[in-house]
């Protein structure tokens, strides 16, 4: 495994306490709000999310912190933490267990550190900048599929597919039809993990935020995956669109979404 700096330390110990959280608020049924028709929100995202800013600011008080539930300031720092305390709401209320934290670090536009925790099957994701990617300590390699037919993919729909669904799902069928099945998991930062851990093969989606993103990319990369938008250039988590893959099947994939 490798060290724990200062900063991984932090995203480790605030991804536990969050998925502690998590876990203990299935013995009640949450408080749901909307945010909009379809997006939700419940008291334990609010509570996770309070827990992380907490243990993050007092440890680097000057570190800016952009969170999906609005509670992180910005300063216009070096550092950035990026948090969704519950990636995977939907599932969450409906008691579907596939959810998790994410905490990841950018420093000056770069993602340094990456944290995903899914406290159902404790399993912890991370992954530092150039040290590879661990889950639970051991360190993941991406799979090593070559041939879309035997890819294993996953993507996910963004909350106003029902009035605004664009062309998610002709390239849904396009990419249904070249591989060996698609899932829907309602994760996007385990998906991008999962991929990481040689699980899955490749995961796409569009009108993702940075939260779902931020440590999964990073995870993904230091598995030896890649990652690019719809055109295949260079990712930013501030894009809408991603592809992940084994790195072995982006250029096919790429092809599948954007003929
Ligand atoms: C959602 C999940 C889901 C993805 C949605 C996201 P949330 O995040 O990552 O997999 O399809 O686009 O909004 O709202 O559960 O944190
Ligand atoms: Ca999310
Ligand atoms: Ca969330």
């Amino acid at each position: 495994m490798s060290t724990l700096t200062p900063y991984l330390n932090v995203a480790v110990r605030a991804a536990k306490t969050a998925g502690g959280i998590l876990k203990r608020g299935l013995t009640q049924p949450p408080q749901v709000s909307y945010k909009d028709d379809t997006s939700l929100v419940t008291d334990v995202d609010i509570r996770a999310e309070q827990a992380i800013i907490a243990q993050i600011s007092r440890r680097f008080p000057d570190h800016d912190i952009l969170s999906e539930e609005g509670q992180g300031k910005q300063r216009c720092a070096s550092y950035r933490w990026i948090i969704d305390p519950l990636d995977g709401t939907t599932n969450y209320v409906h008691r579907f267990p596939f959810f998790c934290v994410s905490v990841g670090l950018e420093y000056r536009g770069r993602m340094v550190v990456g944290v995903a925790y899914d406290p159902i099957r404790r399993e912890l994701f991370h992954a530092e900048r150039g040290s590879g990617a661990y889950l639970n300590g051991q360190p993941i390699v991406v799979s090593s599929v070559g041939h879309l037919d035997h890819a294993l993919l996953v993507t996910g729909f963004s909350q106003d597919i029902r009035t605004r669904p664009g062309n998610a799902f002709t390239v849904f069928q396009r990419v249904s039809r070249k591989v060996q099945a698609v899932r829907r998991s309602g994760s996007s930062v385990l998906d991008l993990c999962y991929v990481a851990a040689g699980r899955l093969d490749g995961f796409w989606e569009m009108k993702l935020k940075p939260w779902d993103t931020a440590a999964g990319s990073l995870i993904l990369i230091e598995a030896g995956g890649r990652i690019s938008n719809f055109s295949g250039k260079r990712f930013s988590i501030y894009d809408l669109e991603v592809l992940a893959s084994n790195r072995r099947l982006h250029a096919g994939l790429l092809s599948a979404i954007s003929p």
